[in-house]
């Protein structure tokens, strides 16, 4: 979850590379660091962002003038607190080879060992290390291997991930790459060219790039590159042309990436469901799935695979599937199912959703669900990402890139996502044409009603000042809103750093009702569906227990203003397309909390958007 920028061409390196760190803070940002060639090795590193290696580059930068190949990196520790020492690169012990790495290297300590018994020394507490030191070796062993053949053999000995970029002063005009488990992208420019660890630094140079697979290596001078397996193996690759502009992952004008990706949710919701809903003919067209739906419709059971807030999703598609597709499901966090031994045969269909397309576990899971024989269908919002890849059917959810570290208009894209997939597994066994039609209607007017919330910002805010100093806060909800009452906590812990869990509102009774007092935000969903009258029970159990509650409540819903002043009124809508709904409060309502108490919203402390390991 590291970002990695690298650069070969006739144009300055340094403030290229510099920029392209800028781009990829949201992958990690405990520290940076880069290595330039300028007929000697220049490298600079420092903890904290990407802003204080700039503050370096001003002040001793002069060094890497003239300079126009270099790589460079920004840190999310995994190995190794946050410091100087352990930022990238890391050197063998005569300088003259620089590395940079995402992943982790799982027998670095039995390596380390090793090379200390020989006489390497390390400066750094980081796995990454080993991986300079181990190339550093075979090429002294048989220096007519060169850069590349060294570094062919050093990956030989190493278990675990990476993302390498590697250059050295003895072989000055090449950038050598290798990728397995952590992805690599090369940009092809007009003379020059770019290496990174996703597009965005790419996007704004060049929009044709080509993917590296897992257990390949590139090799990248100044006119032109070369694929290779790691074992050596010559590949053809395709060159793939990016429609995602630079405009798309800047700002657009909002102080913070996560407000700018709510605001966008209208527009977004259009472009998942562009071209793929009918709405007069009741038709759902969803290509990446339309050679398996047969297969899919027999499934004797899903399992649904996935993390975080992808997981929040799944368990609104379990909801959504079971109700209008009568097909058993299950939801499992990705952690836990590659873990349990779970049982799966090649009846069932396993789907794992993922906004990254990266995420570790849950790209296990779905590797574990194929060797099991399952048909693995995939929901990703990064296009051709590994997960994308390695499904054999799946629909993009076309959000864009998602910058906020706290997921947001991914996540309604994901739910849209399963809607139209309940829709598409119904048609013709389980519900009316008509109902279809009904459905997809009310899904296609979603979009507005959502535009319609986001004019209640400043209201939101309003009731934001209620929570801010709150320690604690409870979110209840029943039926298809319990899975977003999961995620308004999440939300709320994860960028302003109060406590907060989701329940099921019948649940509360059996436990968290203890710690309720005046203290205690209790924040209901309390939308007009057929559990609204048990909804308002457990809301006069918060008040007769002095909590606050906030409600998120539907429009021309007059009794429940005589309960609580606090209320956020939705649009009405049919229960299973409430979550769409219910959720763009409780997502400002984070954003206003986590802002007025000064945290960096779209850089939670301790947290990443894209979690490659374990
Ligand atoms: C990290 C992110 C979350 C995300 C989760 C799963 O924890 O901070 O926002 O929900 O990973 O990520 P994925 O990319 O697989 O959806």
């Amino acid at each position: 979850m590291c970002g990695i920028i690298g650069y070969i061409g006739k144009r300055e390196a340094a403030p290229l590379l510099l920029n392209g760190l800028k781009r990829l803070e949201y992958r990690g940002y405990d520290s940076a660091g880069m290595a330039v060639l300028n007929g000697q090795m220049q490298v600079l590193k420092q903890k904290g962002s990407v802003g204080n290696l700039e503050e370096l580059l001003n002040v001793s930068g002069t060094v890497m003038l003239g300079a126009t190949m270099g790589i460079a990196h920004t840190r999310w520790a995994t190995h190794g607190d946050p410091s100087d020492r352990n930022a990238h690169p890391h050197m063998n012990i005569s300088s003259d080879i620089a590395l940079i790495h995402n992943g982790i290297i799982e027998n670095y300590s039995s390596l380390k060992k090793e090379l200390l018994s020989q006489g390497y020394e390390f400066e750094s507490d980081t796995d990454s290390e080993v991986l300079v030191h181990l190339i550093d070796r075979v090429w002294k062993a048989d220096p007519s291997i060169g850069l590349e053949g060294a570094v062919r053999q050093a990956l030989r000995h190493v278990d675990g991930a990476y993302g390498i970029c590697v250059v050295s002063s003895r072989e000055p005009d090449k950038i050598v790459v290798a990728r397995k488990g952590s992805p690599l992208v090369i940009g092809l420019g007009d003379g020059e060219f770019f290496i990174a660890s996703d597009a965005a630094p790419i996007v704004e140079h060049t929009n044709k790039v080509v993917y590296l697979l897992d257990g390949e290596m590139a090799v990248v001078t100044r006119d032109n590159y070369t694929v290779k397996t790691i074992e050596n193996v010559e590949q053809q690759k395709r060159v793939t042309e990016l429609d995602f502009s630079l405009e798309k992952i800047e700002k657009g004008g909002y102080e913070h990436f996560m407000l700018k990706e709510i605001f966008e949710q209208p527009e977004v919701m259009r472009d998942v469901m562009r071209g793929r809903i009918r709405v007069e003919e009741g038709r759902v067209q969803l290509g990446g799935i339309e050679d398996y739906l047969d297969r899919l419709k027999q499934a004797k059971r899903i399992v649904i695979c996935a993390c975080g807030t992808s997981w929040h999703a799944g368990l609104i598609g379990e909801y959504l599937i079971e109700e209008f597709a009568r097909i058993p499901v299950e939801v499992d966090y990705a952690s836990e199912f590659r873990y349990r031994n779970p049982i799966v045969t090649s009846d069932d269909v396993v789907i794992v959703i993922s906004q990254s397309g990266e995420t570790a576990d849950t790209l296990a899971a779905l590797r574990l669900a194929k060797e099991k024989g399952a048909l693995v269908m995939g929901i990703c919002n990064v296009v051709g990402s590994t997960i994308a890849r390695e499904t054999l059917c799946g629909m993009y959810t076309h959000a864009g890139p998602e910058v906020g570290v706290a997921s947001t208009k991914a996540f309604t894209a994901q739910v849209i996502v399963l809607f139209m997939l309940a829709m598409a597994l119904s048609k013709g066994r389980t519900i009316s044409q008509e109902e279809i039609k009904l459905n997809l209607r009310e899904l296609a007017e979603v979009p507005e009603k959502v535009a319609r919330i986001l004019e209640q910002n400043d209201a939101i805010r309003e009731i934001a000042l209620k929570l801010k100093d709150a320690r604690n806060a409870l979110y209840l909800g029943r039926g298809y809103n319990f899975p977003v009452a999961l995620e308004g906590a999440l939300k709320l812990k994860e960028i302003s750093y109060i406590h907060a869990e989701g329940y099921p509102a019948a649940e509360m009774k059996h436990g968290p009702i203890a710690l309720i007092d005046e203290d205690m935000p209790v924040i209901v969903i309390a939308t007009r569906d057929n559990t609204y009258a048990k909804i308002l029970s457990n809301i006069e159990e918060v008040r007769s227990r002095k909590g606050r509650v906030i409600a998120i409540a539907s429009e021309g819903d007059r009794d429940i203003e005589q309960l609580t002043p606090d209320v956020i009124f939705i649009p009405q809508a049919s229960a299973a397309l409430l979550p769409l709904l219910t959720v763009i409060p409780l997502q400002l309502l984070s954003y206003h909390v986590a802002t007025m108490r000064g945290c960096n919203v779209d850089r939670p402390r301790n947290l990443a958007k894209s979690v490659t390991v374990e």
